[in-house]
C-alpha cells in the first residue's frame, strides 16, 4: 500500500500544468515540452483548448481548476498599466485553487514588469521569475517577420546592444523550474550569450539567408507615424514606444548568466537562431 505521501504525490503528477499563452512564442513551446514527457498540459488562451482571457475575469476560475503549476506569459505585456494588479489577482486566485507553483514570465527594464514580479513575489504560491531580454523570436514570429520579408528592418534604436534570447531556451528553463524542485524563489535572468545592436541582428539575418536586408534607424517621430500608417492599435502603438525610448537606452546591454545557472549550458547564440529559421522557410515570403 501508498504512504500518503507517496500518494499525495502521485496525484500531483496526474494534475495539468496549465500554460496560458500555451498557443504563443514561449508558452506553444513549452505546451510541447510538456506533451513530449507525457506530463499532463492545458493551454489557456482565448482560443485555446480552455478559454482564458486576460480582459475577462469570468474565464480566470474554470481555467485553474484541477492545476498544480501554471507558466504565465501575460498578453500583450507586464510594462502595461494594470498588468500588476492581474498578476496579483490571478496569483491569489490560484492560490485559492490550491494550485502550488506559478512561473511568470517577465521582461528585463520595464518598470511594470517589476511591479508585477513584486505581486507574484508577495503571494504565498511558490514562485519562479524568468526575467528575459528580448526574443530572437521576434523577427520570425512576430511584427518584425514583415520588414525581414519586405528587406529593410527600421527601428528608433541604433547603438544600443541588446543580448537577444531564444524562446527555445526560455521554454527549456520554465519546463525544469515548472517540473522540478530547488526552483522556487529564484529569479532567473535570461539572456543570450552575446551583446549585439539590431543593426548586427539584421546583417546576420541577411547573411544567412543571402537576401539583401538593410537596417535603417528611425527617429521617433518616423517610428510613430510609420506605426499609424499601418493602423497599429493604440495600446500596442504606446508599448511599443516605451519599449524603444525606454526599455532600449542600454540599461539592459549587459550579458546574464540565467541560462547556465537554471540549465548548466550556455544559452543557444542568435547565429543558431538564424540558421535554423532560414531552413523553416519563414522568411522566403
Ligand atoms: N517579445 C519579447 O521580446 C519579450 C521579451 C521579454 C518578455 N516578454 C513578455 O512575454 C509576454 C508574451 O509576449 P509575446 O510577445 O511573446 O506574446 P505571445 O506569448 O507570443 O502572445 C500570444 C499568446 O497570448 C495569447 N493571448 C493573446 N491575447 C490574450 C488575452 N487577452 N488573454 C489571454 N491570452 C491572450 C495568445 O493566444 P490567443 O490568441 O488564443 O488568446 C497566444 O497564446 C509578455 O508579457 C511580454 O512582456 C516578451
Amino acid at each position: 500500500m501508498l504512504n500518503t505521501n507517496k500518494k499525495n504525490e502521485l496525484e500531483l503528477i496526474d494534475q495539468p500544468i496549465l500554460v496560458l499563452g500555451g498557443t504563443g512564442k514561449t508558452g506553444r513551446r513549452v505546451v510541447e515540452r510538456l506533451k513530449a514527457r507525457e506530463i499532463p498540459v492545458r493551454v489557456g488562451s482565448r482560443n485555446g483548448e480552455q478559454p482564458f482571457d486576460w480582459e475577462d475575469k469570468s474565464t480566470w476560475v474554470s481555467v485553474l481548476e484541477g492545476v498544480r503549476a501554471v507558466y504565465i506569459a501575460y498578453y500583450p505585456d507586464l510594462a502595461l498599466p494594470g498588468a500588476s494588479d492581474d498578476i496579483s489577482m490571478f496569483a491569489e486566485l490560484a492560490l485559492k485553487n490550491n494550485v502550488k507553483r506559478l512561473v511568470l514570465l517577465s521582461g528585463r527594464g520595464e518598470d511594470g514588469a517589476i511591479q508585477s514580479e513584486e505581486a507574484l513575489k508577495k503571494s504565498n504560491v511558490e514562485w519562479t521569475i524568468l526575467r528575459c531580454s528580448w526574443f530572437n523570436q521576434n523577427f520570425s514570429e512576430n511584427f518584425l517577420v514583415d520588414q525581414v520579408n519586405d528587406g529593410t528592418i527600421a527601428l528608433p534604436v541604433g547603438k544600443v546592444t541588446e543580448p537577444f534570447i531564444d524562446v527555445e531556451d526560455i521554454a527549456d528553463v520554465a519546463v525544469k523550474v515548472l517540473t522540478e524542485d530547488g526552483h522556487v524563489g529564484e529569479l532567473y535572468e535570461l539572456t543570450g550569450p552575446r551583446l549585439m545592436t539590431f543593426k548586427e541582428a539584421t546583417e546576420e539575418i541577411a547573411k544567412v539567408t543571402g537576401r539583401d536586408i538593410g537596417y535603417v534607424e528611425l527617429n521617433i517621430e518616423e517610428f510613430k507615424a510609420g506605426l499609424k500608417e499601418a493602423k497599429t492599435p493604440s495600446p500596442l502603438v504606446e508599448l511599443l514606444i516605451e519599449l524603444f525610448t525606454t526599455v532600449l537606452d542600454g540599461r539592459n546591454s549587459e550579458v546574464k548568466n540565467g541560462v547556465q545557472r537554471a540549465l548548466g549550458r550556455k544559452p543557444r547564440d542568435f547565429r543558431e537562431y538564424v540558421q535554423e529559421t532560414v531552413v523553416s522557410g519563414v522568411w522566403n515570403k
